[in-house]
């Protein structure tokens, strides 16, 4: 289970700040998700999610190009990705509900995606802006 806490916090307070939004908007989800509540709720939680992850991209691919991240391309193919997989899981609920392939993707996307993402790729460029910080 996603859960809020430090290991998500990189001393890079732009970044931490967002993603402290995006997962608490996450754990939401996921709570609702687990109580069994009807499938607009979640699409509902769902839709608020994927706004805020939007915001949080485009913030973070504007912090790394201003800070010349060589990467960038990559990064931001990672966002697409993510974003995508969200429109096709929220067209997939609309049109059939909440599918067992949907509970499987949803709890993928909310939970182990975003715990790799921000664990694991975003510590790659926390690390990087912090380089460029104490030059
Ligand atoms: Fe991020
Ligand atoms: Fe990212």
């Amino acid at each position: 289970m996603l859960k809020l806490n430090e290991k998500y916090m990189y001393g890079v307070e732009e970044m931490d700040t967002e993603h402290a939004e995006l997962i608490s908007r996450a754990e939401r989800l996921m709570e609702a998700y687990q109580k069994g509540e009807t499938d607009s709720e979640i699409i509902r939680l769902l839709e608020y999610l994927a706004a805020y992850v939007v915001i949080h991209f485009r913030n973070e691919e504007m912090l790394l190009s201003s800070y010349g991240y060589p990467l960038l391309e990559a990064h931001r193919a990672l966002h697409r990705e993510f974003k995508n997989d969200v429109i096709t899981l929220q067209n997939a609920i609309h049109a059939e509900g909440m599918t067992l392939q949907s509970r499987l993707k949803l709890t993928h996307l909310t939970t182990e995606w975003i715990d790799h993402h921000i664990g694991s790729e975003d510590k790659i460029i926390a690390d990087y802006i912090k380089s460029k910080r104490s030059l």
